[in-house]
């Protein structure tokens, strides 16, 4: 028997259907795994396809809602999500609940075949509310209480601010249980721990000392764990432990590490509590919430999607090009694509949503770049390249006020069609035709990149080298990687690493004991496992190893350090050798002096300069698989050439001919594969196929070359 946690551990949603006649739950069959495609399939009725928009009748007058949605069913949007920041008009006042608008506005799309999914509104509470009970405000890092004006400005763990926003949740999920043509739930928007996400209140305070009661045990362990003598710190009661605010001394590194796994507890609790009202209240609709991708977004996104349907990523890539500037087109596209693969990683491969996508040029203060023609098409498939079932365009049209008016959707602030209008829904329609199988089907990929929280956060609160960050690092293994073409999954430590002909793990500055189990069965079995400098310096409590560095892997890696060095204004180079030989590269940052520590470490790279003659990189083989340790911190050029190497002299290399700033990736069903090929240069480029191929989209038949148009996207299939 199916039932939706069955339904949800199959890759896809095909496996389903073929599973002739299984019966499956209501909600399941919104989405995903009935016979027709599209909004002709019926709304909220089985099989609609999520190719939508972000829409805000709560912004727009009445009498442009018939207009909004016959122009939507023409440009062949299949659904819509609503309602997400709309509280004030929802609950004007406490206690008094006015859905007939939004009543109105979903009949509306409904009569018009667009589906509707709901928004529950914590995300930005209305005057009243923190009027009348301010201790709901956020207080930040340097203790200061934050003033509502904004969103995202509330506690996660106030009891008061849950139950008003499981409130109005239930309110919502009473009144649209059963309404013709809704199909699901986006709880909250975009619970984070990014930038303003953390707060540092009386109420988290009390929360965090109950959940470090529950995780310890006792106060002792505690004590023992962060090793509470350093500063004469020994807590003697729960209620003395503080939260890591301003206190003239950097806070217990043990302490900073827990308050950071017990935010992102707190967000994820609270979105758990309306999860499972929803569940009860709508038991034939979807949940889910949206985020933006790690490493940008980094609560820890397994946790808070563990009782949720499916993935939703939020994808601008217009910031990426303000943040990254004049950076290569190839690694702007990659940022992008870590952050798609960085959702689909969540729910270990399985199709995930993009819940808003940037549909113009995009801003607040600041704009984004105009999208070049074909870029908003581009996006598109980059995120469907990459393992998205559907997307949702923000937003449908670009709003006369407020905070983001300068964020342009397909309409004008006018109502005339946006520049992109006709590009995105040309996409739109392209998909339909690419259809069910395609956009359900699974990301091939023969290699991982661990993304691991504790290593991310525990190197913010000790980078090291104040230069030093999990993220910059993150970004430019995966370019590297990416490179090789041959697919990447983002996953934890703990996965089931033996899917992949090559695991790569850098920064892991943290490595529990049964990570380090997980990582010697999986190098012992064959597998190819490489790590960079500060491995294994600490343990789960973020604690100082005993014995040794690197700790736990020491076997493992066949190394021991001499000495690690943050690299400051001394010279330090590195020159290759053996299988890694070619031009030699710089160490900007770091410097992990490496020792052979076994008969079979070899030694494939040594430094010169400051620390001449000590080994940079080393390789091991253990049991049938091989540890490679790159000590360090090398350029970028050095970094992709070293990566890509490794993986060619493994046997991971792509048959196609693919250039400089073109990606390709893989989708795979039972009986199909689909080849994504994506320019993200603004020149023509062409690709070499090995082989006869068709293509996708126009049927045409491709004999060895693949001609792509400057931001082209294509898709490709065996002939
Ligand atoms: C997203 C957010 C939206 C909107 C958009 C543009 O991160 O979920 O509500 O703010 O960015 O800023
Ligand atoms: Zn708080």
């Amino acid at each position: 028997m199916i039932n939706r946690r069955t339904f949800l551990a199959k890759t896809g949603a095909t496996a389903v259907v073929t599973a002739a006649g299984a019966k499956l739950p209501v909600w399941a069959r919104t989405i995903g795994t009935a016979r027709t495609a599209g909004a002709e399939s019926g709304v909220g009725g089985e099989g609609v396809l999520l190719l939508g928009a972000d829409y805000y009748p709560d912004q727009t007058p009445e009498a442009l809602w018939q207009e909004d949605a016959r122009m939507m069913a023409e440009a062949g949007l299949t659904n819509v999500r609503v309602a997400e920041f709309a509280w004030s008009l929802m609950e004007p006042v406490e206690g008094k609940f006015d859905f007939a608008w939004l009543h109105k506005s979903v009949l509306i799309l409904n009569k018009n075949g667009i589906a509707v999914i709901l928004g529950t509104p914590s995300a930005a509470p209305p005057p009243w509310l923190t009027a009348k009970y301010p201790e709901v405000l956020m207080v930040n890092d340097q203790g200061m209480t934050v003033s509502p004006g904004g969103r995202r400005f509330t506690c996660p763990s106030n009891k008061t601010y849950r139950k008003l926003s499981l409130g109005i949740a239930t309110e919502m999920a009473r009144a649209f249980a059963n309404e013709a043509g809704v199909i699901g739930w986006q709880i909250d928007n975009e619970f984070t721990l990014q930038k303003w996400g953390r707060c540092y209140c009386k109420a988290c305070r009390a929360g965090f000392q109950e959940w470090l009661r529950a995780k310890y045990g006792s106060l002792d362990s505690v004590n023992t764990k962060w090793g509470t003598a350093f500063w004469s710190q020994v807590y003697t009661e729960w209620r003395q432990i503080p939260v890591p605010l301003p206190s003239n001394g950097d806070p217990n590194p043990g302490l900073a590490l827990d308050y950071d796994r017990y935010q992102s507890f707190a967000n994820a609790s609270s979105s758990n509590e309306q999860a499972a009202m929803l569940r009860k209240t709508c038991p034939k609709h979807f949940v889910t919430t949206n985020n933006v991708g790690a490493p940008l977004d980094t609560i820890d996104l397994r946790e808070l999607y563990k009782e949720l349907d499916f993935v939703c990523g939020d994808n601008y890539p217009g910031f990426v090009q303000l943040y990254f500037g004049d950076a290569p087109p190839e690694v702007l596209g990659s940022v992008v694509s870590l952050g798609h693969d960085s959702m689909r990683g969540v729910k270990d491969g399985k199709p995930f949503l993009i819940m808003e996508e940037q549909a113009g040029k995009a801003g607040q203060a600041y704009f984004t770049a105009q999208p070049h023609k074909g870029q908003l098409r581009l996006w598109t498939y980059q995120a469907i390249a990459h393992g998205a079932m559907g997307v949702n365009y923000f937003r449908w049209d670009s709003a006369k006020f407020g905070a983001e008016e300068y964020w342009h959707g397909l309409l004008n602030h006018d109502r005339s069609k946006s520049i992109g209008f006709e590009e995105i829904t040309g996409t739109v329609k392209e998909l339909k035709t690419l259809g069910r199988e395609m956009l359900h089907s699974a990301y091939a990929a023969q290699t991982a990149l661990v993304f691991d929280h504790d290593s991310d956060w525990a190197l913010g609160i000790q980078p090291g080298n104040s230069k030093l960050t999990y993220t910059s690092h993150m970004i430019s293994w995966y370019a590297s990687i990416s490179a090789a073409h041959s697919g990447v999954d983002i996953i934890s430590v703990e996965s089931d690493l033996s899917r992949y002909k090559a695991v790569f793990a850098p920064l892991q500055y943290v490595v529990a004991e049964k990570q380090a189990t997980n990582i010697r069965k999986y190098v012992e079995n064959g597998g190819i496992f490489v790590t960079s400098f500060r491995l294994g310096v600490k343990d789960e409590s973020s604690r100082i190893v005993e014995g040794p560095l690197p700790g736990l892997l020491r076997d493992v890696m066949g190394v021991t350090l001499k000495d690690y060095v943050p690299v400051y204004t001394e010279k330090v180079g590195v020159q290759f050798s053996k299988v890694l030989a070619g031009a030699d590269g710089s160490c900007p940052l770091w410097a992990d002096l490496l020792q052979p520590a076994s008969a079979s470490t070899e030694v494939l790279a040594t430094y010169t300069g400051a620390y001449a003659g000590d080994a940079a990189i080393t390789m091991n083989s253990f049991g049938k698989g091989k540890a490679v340790y790159i000590g360090a911190d090398l350029d970028p050029q050095s970094l992709g050439r070293v990566l890509v190497t490794l993986l060619a002299v493994n046997g991971v290399r792509s048959e196609f001919g693919v250039p400089r700033g073109v990606e390709l990736t893989r989708r795979k069903s039972a009986n199909q594969e689909w080849f994504f090929l994506l320019n993200h240069t603004g020149t023509e480029q062409q690709v070499k196929l090995p082989g006869r191929f068709k293509n996708a989209l126009s049927g045409t038949t491709l004999q060895d070359v693949l001609l792509l148009g400057a931001y082209d996207a294509q898709v490709i299939q065996r002939a």
